[in-house]
């Protein structure tokens, strides 16, 4: 039985209790622990063994196939559906290729893979930087870590060539097509979210901003010596608009629903989508973004997700859209998206909700 988690009150505590850390998990890993540093252990009410949780059938899957023929309005109000009851959906006959998918997943994990020090000389917290490696969301400053490791990418505004990492050689090529593919799969859906909506099909896309902005997280879960008392990422909602995420056939994603967490069982080729905070406002409410977190399973295979996010641009002004508040009134206050970024930043470290920041007050 691992020692109590220990309780860090002061941030300066945090930073000199998880520096050690910085260097990641699978860094940890290869030194050979049988047990977890009490740092990455979840306080009692979080952990496995006392969270219930299901393995879902009812979390949809939506054939986007059916959007090119006589099936479309059917195929919308389903996303509709979804988007509006679970904040997530699976996706297959997405048309973006395996093989470009494949190749993703590959440099992703051989990335991970490297010796630490490599991985180190891009280490970087400041998420202004194109791309970085991190540890959990932030290790010096997050109050229980998280049992991940991660490399962030800008992609667009497609960054100039020596913006991407060099290293495995082959990244900057497989990384470029695979976000191209993922920003056509990003329009088809805001068109379809759109639609669902009752608004014409580039409403959502136009609301992001000039050009909505993409970049993605790959996230590598070492195996663990002791499962239950981690998680691979503490429970959040994405800050940005919409998420479109590739699992492997591990699983570990979680998704809140009316008081339970169901899981998204892993789906061959299949992509997992989430609407973000800034969809829900702009739906001003009607598409949900939920709570998610991953678990770290049993098992000695690490585990690969890759989650691209589309954000609207810093300038842009966010909040209900104007038709869908004739009838309800609006939710959530109108601000710069650069402001909730602000917001999110300084709370993500205590699990906190930044969406509620943005809530106008409901008449009793
Ligand atoms: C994320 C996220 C879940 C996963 O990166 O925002 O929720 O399954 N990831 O990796
Ligand atoms: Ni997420």
């Amino acid at each position: 039985m691992a020692a109590a988690a220990v309780e860090v009150k002061d941030p300066e505590d945090n930073r000199m209790r998880n520096s050690k850390y910085v260097k990641g998990v699978q860094c940890l890993v290869e030194t050979g622990i049988t047990q977890i540093p009490d740092a990455y252990i979840q306080p009692p009410h979080l952990r496995l063994s006392v969270t219930k949780f299901e393995s879902s059938n009812e979390i949809p899957v939506i054939d986007l196939a059916g959007l090119e023929d006589d099936r479309r309005s059917g195929v919308l109000e389903e996303i509709r559906n979804a988007s509006e009851r679970w904040g997530f959906f699976q996706v297959i006959n997405h048309g973006v290729p395996v093989p470009v998918i494949e190749r993703m997943m590959d440099v992703s994990r051989r990335f991970h893979e490297l010796p630490t020090e490599e991985k180190m000389e891009h280490h970087s917290v400041d998420p202004s930087r194109s791309y970085r490696f991190q540890t959990s969301f932030n290790a010096e400053k997050q109050k229980v870590l998280e049992w991940r490791d991660s490399l962030v990418q800008r992609c667009y505004p497609p960054p100039e060539d020596d913006k991407w990492l060099k290293n495995p050689s082959d990244y900057r090529d497989a990384a470029m097509d695979y976000s191209r593919e993922l920003r056509k799969l990003l329009k088809l859906l805001l068109a379809a979210m759109s639609e669902g909506l009752n608004l014409s099909s580039d409403t959502l896309e136009k609301c992001l901003g000039e050009e909505f902005t993409q970049m993605f997280l790959v996230n590598y879960y070492p195996p663990c010596p002791n499962p239950d008392l981690v998680l691979g990422v503490n429970s959040h909602s994405d800050p940005g608009g919409l998420t479109v995420l590739f699992q492997d056939e591990i699983g570990g994603l979680q998704v809140f629903n009316e008081g339970n967490w169901f899981e998204v069982k892993p789906l061959a080729n299949a992509f997992v989508i989430n609407v973000a905070d800034q969809l829900e406002v702009l739906s001003n409410g009607i598409y949900k973004s939920v709570d998610h977190r991953a678990i770290r399973r049993i098992g000695d295979v690490a585990r690969i997700s890759v989650a691209t996010f589309c954000n609207p641009t810093r300038e842009a002004k966010i909040g209900p859209i104007a038709e869908l508040t004739k009838m309800n009134p609006p939710l959530y206050k109108e601000y710069l998206f650069s402001d909730f970024l602000h917001h999110f930043f300084s709370m993500y470290y205590d699990g906190k909700a930044c969406l509620d920041n943005f809530k106008l007050p409901t008449k009793p």
